[in-house]
């Protein structure tokens, strides 16, 4: 596993496990899969409506709590202050932690709701209960908004991100703020055949024993993004996992930037109501 150092020197590692659409035995069959392959750090959120599993299948397996890394994000129809700290303390009981690794806001609203959310993380993340804040779903003027609103700047943003939606400029934005970027769907959710029956990227992969998934992914952490790949199967985990033993050439790196499409599968952010339900 590698890890990246975010701006507080906060060292997180560049491969989650993503648990959306897993519930209770799913949810519980990957967490025990991914403990048993090596996984570190996990992604959930409280709209996944799967933390209490999660917590319980950590406390089953007699899980180190300093060895792993929890990420939830705070929901959109939380909106006041002393609701968001309800929020998280929920979160963290379901969890069945004190605190957490990294905790985000999962969808931007007005530039005020976001500032008044990213104060109480500010808080949460000097009281020590967060090791790491940030945001989701953030385009360049949502942030601009909130660093200029706040004093310390969010440490990732974890937005859509796979070889069909590359976000080159929203990285070269955040790289500048010292935001690492977090790929969600890093194989493109339920479209992911797009990329696993992708010709050229098994050709790719042809070369050093890699599926087109594992070189979709490597692609992502090659560019110091934190990859969050779901899967419940524990085959497929352990591919997901094996990213880290080659390293792509500057053509094939090339050739795979050339595949961006700039195509979403999720809702683009400045086009979708706030109170939206229909995705979840
Ligand atoms: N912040 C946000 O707004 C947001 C939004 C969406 C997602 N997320 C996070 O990002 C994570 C990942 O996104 P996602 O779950 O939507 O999609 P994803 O990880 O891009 O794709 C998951 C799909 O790919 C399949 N799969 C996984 N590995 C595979 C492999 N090696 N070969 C073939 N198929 C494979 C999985 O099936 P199997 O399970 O059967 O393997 C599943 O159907 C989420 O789980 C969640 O934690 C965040």
């Amino acid at each position: 596993m590698e890890y990246v150092k975010l701006h507080n020197g906060y060292e997180f590692p560049l491969l989650g496990l993503g648990t959306f659409r897993a519930r209770e035995d799913e949810a519980q069959r990957a967490m025990e899969y991914a403990l048993e392959v090596g996984y570190k750090a996990f992604d959930t959120a409280f709209i996944y409506s799967n933390e209490k599993t999660i917590g319980q299948t950590l406390k089953q397996q007699n899980v180190n709590r300093e060895d792993i890394f929890l990420t939830s994000k705070l929901w959109n129809t939380v909106s006041q202050k002393t609701d968001a700290r309800e929020a998280f303390e929920r979160t963290c009981d379901d969890l069945g932690t004190d605190y957490l690794d990294l905790y985000l806001i999962h969808w931007p609203g007005s530039y005020q709701r976001n500032a008044a959310m990213w104060s109480v993380l500010e808080e949460l993340y000097q009281e020590k209960r967060v090791k790491a804040i940030g945001v989701s779903n953030f385009n360049i003027h949502h942030l601009n908004s909130l660093m200029s609103q706040s004093t310390i700047k969010p440490m990732v943003n974890q937005v859509e991100c796979h070889i069909k939606l590359q976000n080159h400029a929203l990285q070269q934005f955040c790289n500048g703020h010292e935001i690492y970027l977090q790929a969600y769907a890093p194989l493109m959710s339920a479209q992911f055949k797009e990329i696993t029956e992708d010709e050229n990227l098994a050709k790719i992969g042809e070369k050093y024993g890699k599926t087109a998934a594992q070189i979709a992914l490597k692609a992502l952490v090659s560019r110091d993004i934190i990859a969050l790949p779901k899967s419940s199967n524990k085959g497929r985990l352990q591919q997901n996992f094996e990213i880290f033993d080659f390293e792509l050439t500057d053509e094939e790196t090339f050739a795979i930037r050339k595949m961006n499409r700039g195509k979403r599968i999720f809702p683009e952010p400045d086009n979708v109501d706030f109170g939206f339900s229909a995705w979840w």
